[in-house]
Protein backbone atom coordinates (compact mmCIF):
# COMPACT_ATOMS: atom_id res chain seq x y z
CA UNK A 1 0.00 0.00 0.00
CA UNK A 2 1.43 3.20 -0.73
CA UNK A 3 0.10 6.62 1.47
CA UNK A 4 0.31 10.10 -0.85
CA UNK A 5 -1.17 13.41 -1.93
CA UNK A 6 -4.03 13.23 -4.18
CA UNK A 7 -3.45 13.75 -7.74
CA UNK A 8 -5.74 15.52 -10.39
CA UNK A 9 -6.43 12.13 -11.85
CA UNK A 10 -7.48 10.92 -8.30
CA UNK A 11 -10.84 13.00 -8.49
CA UNK A 12 -13.56 10.75 -9.62
CA UNK A 13 -11.59 7.81 -7.42
CA UNK A 14 -11.80 9.96 -4.72
CA UNK A 15 -15.52 10.83 -5.25
CA UNK A 16 -16.55 6.66 -5.61
CA UNK A 17 -14.16 5.82 -2.38
CA UNK A 18 -16.11 8.51 -0.34
CA UNK A 19 -19.44 7.37 -1.72
CA UNK A 20 -18.82 3.43 -1.29
CA UNK A 21 -17.63 4.36 2.40
CA UNK A 22 -20.49 6.44 3.29
CA UNK A 23 -23.13 5.38 1.20
CA UNK A 24 -24.35 8.95 -0.10
CA UNK A 25 -22.72 11.74 -2.04
CA UNK A 26 -22.60 14.36 0.56
CA UNK A 27 -18.95 14.01 1.83
CA UNK A 28 -17.86 13.65 -1.83
CA UNK A 29 -19.58 17.09 -3.10
CA UNK A 30 -18.13 18.83 0.00
CA UNK A 31 -14.57 17.74 -0.66
CA UNK A 32 -15.21 18.53 -4.49
CA UNK A 33 -16.58 22.25 -3.60
CA UNK A 34 -13.74 22.84 -0.84
CA UNK A 35 -10.71 21.58 -2.80
CA UNK A 36 -12.50 23.79 -6.09
CA UNK A 37 -12.20 27.10 -3.89
CA UNK A 38 -9.04 26.04 -2.42
CA UNK A 39 -9.78 25.17 1.07
CA UNK A 40 -8.07 22.33 1.09
CA UNK A 41 -5.40 21.45 3.48
CA UNK A 42 -4.40 18.12 3.13
CA UNK A 43 -6.04 15.41 1.35
CA UNK A 44 -4.11 11.85 0.93
CA UNK A 45 -4.81 8.99 -0.93
CA UNK A 46 -4.36 5.27 -0.15
CA UNK A 47 -3.42 3.32 -3.15
CA UNK A 48 -3.02 -0.26 -3.32
CA UNK A 49 -2.12 -2.35 -6.96
CA UNK A 50 -2.59 1.40 -8.34
CA UNK A 51 -6.45 1.56 -7.39
CA UNK A 52 -7.37 3.98 -4.58
CA UNK A 53 -8.84 2.67 -1.25
CA UNK A 54 -8.84 4.97 0.71
CA UNK A 55 -9.14 8.92 1.68
CA UNK A 56 -8.02 11.45 4.19
CA UNK A 57 -9.24 14.97 4.05
CA UNK A 58 -8.22 18.20 6.67
CA UNK A 59 -9.52 21.93 5.71
CA UNK A 60 -9.64 24.79 7.80
CA UNK A 61 -11.69 25.06 10.53
CA UNK A 62 -11.78 27.83 14.00
CA UNK A 63 -12.81 27.84 17.43
CA UNK A 64 -14.68 30.71 18.12
CA UNK A 65 -14.33 32.26 22.07
CA UNK A 66 -16.16 34.76 23.16
CA UNK A 67 -13.68 37.42 22.42
CA UNK A 68 -11.07 35.77 20.30
CA UNK A 69 -10.90 32.29 18.10
CA UNK A 70 -8.17 29.88 17.11
CA UNK A 71 -7.16 28.47 13.89
CA UNK A 72 -7.82 24.64 13.57
CA UNK A 73 -8.33 22.20 11.09
CA UNK A 74 -11.38 20.05 11.20
CA UNK A 75 -10.82 16.56 9.76
CA UNK A 76 -13.01 14.84 7.48
CA UNK A 77 -13.72 12.66 6.55
CA UNK A 78 -11.61 9.68 6.53
CA UNK A 79 -12.98 6.84 3.98
CA UNK A 80 -12.39 3.58 3.25
CA UNK A 81 -13.87 1.51 0.19
CA UNK A 82 -16.03 -1.44 2.07
CA UNK A 83 -14.36 -4.08 0.77
CA UNK A 84 -11.22 -3.17 2.31
CA UNK A 85 -11.93 -2.01 6.00
CA UNK A 86 -10.22 -3.52 9.04
CA UNK A 87 -6.97 -3.93 7.07
CA UNK A 88 -5.12 -1.15 8.95
CA UNK A 89 -5.75 1.07 5.89
CA UNK A 90 -7.55 3.99 8.12
CA UNK A 91 -4.85 4.25 10.82
CA UNK A 92 -2.03 4.57 8.26
CA UNK A 93 -3.90 7.19 6.77
CA UNK A 94 -4.41 8.76 10.21
CA UNK A 95 -1.17 8.59 11.14
CA UNK A 96 0.21 10.25 7.80
CA UNK A 97 -2.06 12.95 7.91
CA UNK A 98 -1.36 13.96 11.30
CA UNK A 99 2.41 13.92 10.90
CA UNK A 100 2.25 15.65 7.93
CA UNK A 101 -0.25 17.84 9.35
CA UNK A 102 2.63 18.40 12.52
CA UNK A 103 5.41 18.99 10.28
CA UNK A 104 2.91 21.55 8.39
CA UNK A 105 2.76 23.22 11.77
CA UNK A 106 -0.41 23.02 12.43
CA UNK A 107 -1.32 23.11 16.30
CA UNK A 108 -4.59 21.48 16.73
CA UNK A 109 -7.60 18.97 14.93
CA UNK A 110 -11.16 18.46 15.14
CA UNK A 111 -13.11 15.67 14.00
CA UNK A 112 -16.73 14.60 14.84
CA UNK A 113 -16.67 10.45 14.05
CA UNK A 114 -16.92 7.78 15.54
CA UNK A 115 -15.54 7.44 19.29
CA UNK A 116 -14.28 4.26 19.88
CA UNK A 117 -11.46 4.65 16.52
CA UNK A 118 -10.09 8.22 17.49
CA UNK A 119 -8.64 7.75 20.82
CA UNK A 120 -6.47 5.31 19.36
CA UNK A 121 -4.63 8.20 17.84
CA UNK A 122 -4.78 10.73 21.05
CA UNK A 123 -7.91 12.40 20.19
CA UNK A 124 -9.84 13.28 23.74
CA UNK A 125 -13.96 14.09 24.32
CA UNK A 126 -13.62 17.95 23.10
CA UNK A 127 -16.70 18.82 25.52
CA UNK A 128 -15.02 18.47 28.90
CA UNK A 129 -12.12 20.59 27.82
CA UNK A 130 -14.54 23.59 26.72
CA UNK A 131 -14.84 23.14 23.20
CA UNK A 132 -18.61 22.72 21.60
CA UNK A 133 -19.35 21.95 18.20
CA UNK A 134 -22.28 23.38 15.89
CA UNK A 135 -23.90 20.04 14.92
CA UNK A 136 -25.93 18.53 17.60
CA UNK A 137 -23.25 15.61 17.42
CA UNK A 138 -23.59 13.12 20.87
CA UNK A 139 -20.96 14.41 23.31
CA UNK A 140 -18.52 11.50 22.97
CA UNK A 141 -18.32 12.06 18.89
CA UNK A 142 -16.72 15.44 18.72
CA UNK A 143 -13.03 15.39 19.62
CA UNK A 144 -9.92 17.03 19.78
CA UNK A 145 -5.93 16.40 18.83
CA UNK A 146 -3.48 18.63 20.02
CA UNK A 147 -0.85 18.58 17.56
CA UNK A 148 1.69 20.84 19.27
CA UNK A 149 2.25 20.65 23.49
CA UNK A 150 -0.82 22.46 25.01
CA UNK A 151 -2.11 23.70 21.90
CA UNK A 152 -5.42 23.49 23.64
CA UNK A 153 -5.03 24.99 26.84
CA UNK A 154 -6.11 28.31 26.32
CA UNK A 155 -8.58 27.31 23.73
CA UNK A 156 -12.26 27.39 24.58
CA UNK A 157 -15.74 28.02 22.32
CA UNK A 158 -16.99 26.49 19.51
CA UNK A 159 -15.53 24.65 16.89
CA UNK A 160 -16.70 25.66 12.76
CA UNK A 161 -15.86 23.97 10.10
CA UNK A 162 -16.19 25.51 6.19
CA UNK A 163 -19.85 25.84 5.30
CA UNK A 164 -19.49 23.35 2.55
CA UNK A 165 -19.95 20.83 5.44
CA UNK A 166 -23.51 22.39 6.64
CA UNK A 167 -26.12 19.64 6.45
CA UNK A 168 -23.44 16.92 5.12
C1 LIG B 1 -13.83 4.24 9.89
C2 LIG B 1 -12.91 3.74 8.78
C3 LIG B 1 -12.29 4.92 8.04
C4 LIG B 1 -11.81 2.91 9.43
O1 LIG B 1 -10.90 2.50 8.44
P1 LIG B 1 -10.30 1.01 8.47
O2 LIG B 1 -9.24 0.94 7.44
O3 LIG B 1 -11.42 0.04 8.39
O4 LIG B 1 -9.68 0.99 9.95
P2 LIG B 1 -8.41 0.20 10.45
O5 LIG B 1 -8.29 -1.09 9.74
O6 LIG B 1 -7.25 1.09 10.45
O7 LIG B 1 -8.81 -0.04 11.94
C5 LIG B 1 -9.71 -1.09 12.22
C6 LIG B 1 -10.31 -0.82 13.55
O8 LIG B 1 -11.06 0.36 13.48
C7 LIG B 1 -12.26 0.19 14.19
N1 LIG B 1 -13.34 0.50 13.28
C8 LIG B 1 -13.37 0.32 11.95
N2 LIG B 1 -14.53 0.75 11.47
C9 LIG B 1 -15.24 1.20 12.52
C10 LIG B 1 -16.51 1.76 12.65
N3 LIG B 1 -17.34 1.94 11.61
N4 LIG B 1 -16.91 2.12 13.89
C11 LIG B 1 -16.10 1.95 14.93
N5 LIG B 1 -14.89 1.40 14.87
C12 LIG B 1 -14.46 1.05 13.67
C13 LIG B 1 -12.33 -1.20 14.69
O9 LIG B 1 -11.97 -1.16 16.07
C14 LIG B 1 -11.27 -1.93 13.94
O10 LIG B 1 -10.63 -2.82 14.75
P3 LIG B 1 -11.07 -4.37 14.72
O11 LIG B 1 -10.84 -4.84 13.32
O12 LIG B 1 -10.17 -4.96 15.73
O13 LIG B 1 -12.51 -4.39 15.10
C15 LIG B 1 -13.66 2.85 7.76
O14 LIG B 1 -14.28 1.80 8.48
C16 LIG B 1 -14.70 3.59 6.96
O15 LIG B 1 -14.43 4.13 5.90
N6 LIG B 1 -15.96 3.61 7.45
C17 LIG B 1 -17.04 4.24 6.75
C18 LIG B 1 -16.88 5.73 6.71
C19 LIG B 1 -16.74 6.31 8.07
O16 LIG B 1 -17.54 6.04 8.96
N7 LIG B 1 -15.69 7.15 8.24
C20 LIG B 1 -15.39 7.79 9.48
C21 LIG B 1 -16.20 8.99 9.63
S1 LIG B 1 -15.89 9.65 11.20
Amino acid sequence: MIIRHEAPTDMAAIRFVNEQAFGGSGEANAIDALRARGAATLSLVAVISGQVVGHIFFSPATIQGPDRSWVALGLAPLSVLPDYQRQGIGTALMNAGLEECRQLGHERVVVLGHPNYYPRFGFVTAKPRGIDNEYNAPEEAFMILELQPGAFAEVTGVAQYQPEWNGV
